[in-house]
């Protein structure tokens, strides 16, 4: 099984992503990034024995932490230079990063994961590059890149959910399937969001 480990998004922040697209008309290089597959990766553990799945859902348990406060900003081509192969929306947020740190310690002391050597990035990939051709892995020339945020997405807000997903690979694309989900409970106080 094919397993990582996600923040979900509020459900009218990735409606909202949904109804804005990429914001400009369709560019026929791009493959929008369905709804229900927004998220915020926060480990990707790769291919793993079924078991380890219950072992997962115990550490993401015990990760839980108020839900931390997220502010996206406008899409970025990945890698930055040459031809790109997906855009995201990096996510700012000190509360996402701290929250990563301790999963992805606790996932390593448990042996299930072994952490990327490039920092943590944290984003959420709106659109990827369709290939050039069959049989190739390079990725197309994007004429209409995904324009600027709108506003209502440009302001903070809070995540909801740590998830542990499956990815299925198909040819028409990844469906993750949710196996365990923790909700994050409100930060206290009276911070307006
Ligand atoms: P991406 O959106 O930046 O491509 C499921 O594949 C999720 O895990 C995606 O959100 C993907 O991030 C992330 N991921 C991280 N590392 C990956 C890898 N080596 N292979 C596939 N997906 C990876």
């Amino acid at each position: 099984m094919r397993l990582f480990v996600a923040l979900d998004l509020p459900d009218a922040i990735r409606e909202g992503i949904g109804a804005w697209g990429t914001g400009v008309p369709a560019d026929p290089a791009l493959r929008v990034v369905p709804v229900e597959n927004l998220h915020i990766t926060l480990a990707f553990l790769g291919s793993r024995p079924e078991r380890d799945a219950e072992r997962v859902a115990k550490v993401i348990e015990q990760s839980a932490a108020p839900a931390p406060l997220v502010e996206l900003l406008d899409p970025l081509p990945r890698p930055p230079r040459g031809r790109a192969r997906l855009f995201a929306l990096p996510a700012r947020s000190p509360g996402v990063e701290q929250l990563q740190a301790r999963l992805s310690e606790l996932l390593i002391s448990e042996r299930l994961y072994e952490p990327e050597k490039r920092p943590f990035w944290p984003h959420v990939t709106v659109a990827r590059v369709r290939a050039e051709g069959r049989g190739s892995r390079r990725p197309t020339r994007v004429s209409r890149p995904p324009g600027a945020l709108p506003r209502a997405l440009s302001r903070p807000f809070r995540s909801v959910r740590l998830a542990l997903y499956r990815s299925e690979l198909q040819p028409s694309g990844a469906r993750y399937v949710p196996l365990a989900q923790v909700k994050l409970p409100a930060a206290g106080g009276s911070e307006v969001i």
